[in-house]
């Protein structure tokens, strides 16, 4: 069962807000998942699996996909997502084009195999390369200790300041951020295989 990083349509915003309700305290009405995907259609991306094996799955989630709000149809289902956006507060001191990550979460089980490290390379790479986005700011919860391990030390994003009682039950965030250069954002640089596509040779018959 492989997993699919593509872009999030307005098809995926229920199964978006099923895994951000499970996962975060943070959570939106459908219509900011909506506002987001109308707005940036380009900046966020959800990551889906594919149950090519329907015997195993309830007969009810196959028929009626609805009944689990994680399948969008028979047999896939959202396990991850990350919903972007550009700056677009008039009022916004600085006016260089910049996007800004809204939220990220990935279940439980699909965790640490690289799934947000995917979603948010895409992110970025697609706000500067859509939008023209020069730079991505976020925040944090201090103590989401696996949320700091995949900003600052995988994705090189930098701690910019602490905003005090930044969330409602009065934990500090950490404000981030990451200076955007195309050429180091090609999602292929961090495919992570010794396989590299030249276009030119059939990668199936080599192997
Ligand atoms: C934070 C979260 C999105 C990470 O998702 P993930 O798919 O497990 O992350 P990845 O597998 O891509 O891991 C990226 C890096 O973070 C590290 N990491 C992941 N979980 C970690 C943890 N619990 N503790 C320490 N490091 C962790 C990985 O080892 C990897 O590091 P590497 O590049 O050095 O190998 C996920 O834990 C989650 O959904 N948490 C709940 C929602 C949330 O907190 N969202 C962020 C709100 S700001």
């Amino acid at each position: 069962m492989g997993i699919t990083i593509r872009q999030a349509t307005i098809d995926d915003i229920q199964a978006m807000q099923n895994c951000n309700l499970h996962n975060l305290p943070e959570n939106y009405q459908l219509k900011y998942y909506m506002y987001h995907i109308l707005s940036w259609p380009q900046a966020s991306f959800v990551a889906t699996t594919y149950e090519t094996d329907l015997e195993g799955i309830d007969q009810d989630t196959i028929s009626q996909p609805k009944a689990d709000t994680a399948y969008i149809r028979p047999g896939e289902k959202v396990v991850g997502y990350v919903l972007g956006k550009m700056e677009d507060d008039p009022d916004a001191k600085d006016k260089t084009p910049h996007g800004h990550i809204t939220s990220i979460s990935v279940i439980r089980t699909y965790r640490r195999m690289g799934v947000a490290e995917k979603l948010m390379r895409q992110a970025l790479f697609a706000m500067n390369e859509s939008f023209n986005a020069q730079y991505v700011s976020l925040h944090v919860r201090k103590s989401n200790r696996a949320a700091l391990h995949l900003y600052r030390d995988t994705l090189n994003f930098e701690v910019i300041s602490i905003e005090k009682s930044y969330y409602q039950d009065g934990e500090d965030a950490y404000a981030m951020k990451k200076v955007l250069k195309r050429e180091e954002l090609e999602p292929y640089l961090f495919q992570k295989s010794d396989l590299v596509d030249d276009l030119s040779t059939d990668l199936l018959q080599e192997a």
